[in-house]
């Protein structure tokens, strides 16, 4: 059955009297390889997969913009489109769309705008690292881009949207780097992408034949709002303070001049250093393990507020200081693997790529401390099983693992999976966490 069937059903039952309803859709991701380095301008792996938020929406002659689920869980909401659009209380889900609609308006400054009914509707698995969120910021952008009569690939790239999103998202709090908006929109079905950024540049390369990615869902919630939101941020924050102290190594060392508008700079830049040299480079910036915020506010000449006003807000300071050597060894670690995992897929070698996501996985556990207890025994237990490579994906903390594993041996991968870690959960919740991904065609409009 054409899956957008029962969503126009239930948008008549909900918006009785339109009658031109119109249909989008937005994919979920899978990070393959990459985490926490996008906010660096450091390449990353995903592809998308075939999980989706679809929209069913139609024009309003006012400026309300009314948002109702499929999902009882979501309640229903109503906003004005005019700028600025205050966010709800933090966690609403009703700031995604919010995001959007903030975004577009800020970017595009449309001069004529109508509100919209919307229907949503989705199967991506919630807070589980598939980027649920951000497919629906991309879905409700879509839509709205209708509202303001703007048209994607003519009026606007998505290539510019996907930047304009990434940037728009932040609205919700997370200070995350611009992975998912660009495969959401870029993606290519049966292809990963290597994506750079600023400016993004996407290339597609066909996946493993004989092999599937199957994702196993913890079962822990990550969900990217409340605490879960501080720990996703001190990632990017504390980049910010990596970046602050290795800019400065940099004026030392090249030209008093240098800006480093992030850590991707050093190799993408005018700089244009190689591994090695950035890796001398980070290691003279960084006085010892940990950098206590007393010692960076002496090295950079700048006070400790001041230092919080610009790049760490109130990112707690752990004791003895933040472990900007750890973090960066994953940052600078992370990239290489990512260009090799990308040759790895270009040369056909799945077991060279799977060593690389199970490097990933520890560099993440280890270095980042962005794992848990049950990712750490997911992945374990998917070692054990027969994966050839297996990893966290997305922002960790719970969620999701990705698996990389032979065609030929998934089920018997799947019947020792289920035995070691969804033993004692209820069948339809252990047959829900098991998906093996394909990956999908990219957002975009229906019919
Ligand atoms: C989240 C963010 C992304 C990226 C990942 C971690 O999904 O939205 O930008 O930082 O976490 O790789």
């Amino acid at each position: 059955m054409n899956p957008f069937t029962p969503l126009l059903d239930q948008f008549h039952h909900a918006y009785p009297g339109h009658s031109r309803v119109r249909l989008c859709h937005a994919p979920g991701r899978v990070n393959l390889i990459g985490e926490h380095i996008d906010y660096s301008g450091l390449p990353v792996l995903p592809m998308t997969v075939n999980r989706f938020i679809r929209v069913a929406y139609a024009l309003r002659e006012d400026d309300q913009l009314c948002m109702a689920s499929a999902d009882e869980a979501f309640p229903r909401a109503a906003f004005s489109i005019r700028t600025p659009v205050p966010p709800s209380s933090p966690g609403a889900w009703e700031n995604y769309c919010k995001a959007a609609v903030e975004g577009i308006n800020r970017g595009f400054k449309p001069i004529r705008a109508r509100g919209m009914d919307m229907l949503i509707a989705g199967d991506i698995p919630k807070a589980a690292g598939l980027s649920s969120s951000s497919a629906l910021v991309v879905a409700c952008a879509l839509a709205y881009l209708d509202a303001v009569g703007l048209r994607l690939e003519e009026d606007l790239s998505r290539i510019e949207l996907a930047e304009l999103l990434a940037e728009a998202e932040q609205y919700v709090g997370t200070r995350g780097g611009g992975m998912d908006q660009a495969i959401i929109l870029l993606g290519e079905p049966g292809h990963a992408c290597a994506i750079h950024f600023h400016p993004i540049r996407v290339e597609c390369v066909p996946l493993f034949p004989g092999h599937s990615f199957v994702v196993l869902n913890s079962g822990v919630k990550a969900a990217k709002s409340g605490e879960a939101l501080h720990r996703y941020n001190e990632g990017p924050l504390s980049c910010r303070l990596l970046r602050a102290l290795v800019e400065r190594q940099a004026r030392e060392e090249f030209d008093d001049s240098i800006v480093l508008e992030r850590l991707g700079d050093l190799w993408f830049g005018d700089l244009c250093l190689t591994h090695r040299e950035v890796e001398g480079l980070v290691d003279r910036a960084l006085p010892g393990e940990r950098v206590p915020l007393r010692q960076a506010s002496a090295i950079l000449g700048i006070d400790e507020h001041e230092i919080r006003r610009r790049w760490l807000g109130d990112l707690k300071e752990p004791d003895g200081g933040f472990p900007l050597k750890a973090r960066a060894r994953h940052q600078l670690s992370e990239y290489r693997r990512v260009e090799r995992a990308r040759d790895m897929l270009l040369a056909n070698d799945p077991r060279g790529f799977g060593e690389l996501m199970n490097a990933s996985h520890d560099s993440c556990a280890g270095d980042y401390a962005v794992s848990c207890e049950e990712l750490d025994r997911l992945v374990a237990v998917a070692r054990g099983a027969g994966a050839i490579g297996a990893r966290l994906t997305g922002a960790g903390f719970g969620g999701c693992t990705v698996n990389l594993v032979p065609d030929d041996t998934v089920s018997e991968f799947l019947e020792q999976v289920k035995k070691a870690y969804y033993a004692a959960w209820p069948a339809e919740r252990a047959r829900d966490a098991v998906l093996v991904v394909e990956a999908a065609d990219k957002a975009g409009y229906a019919g």
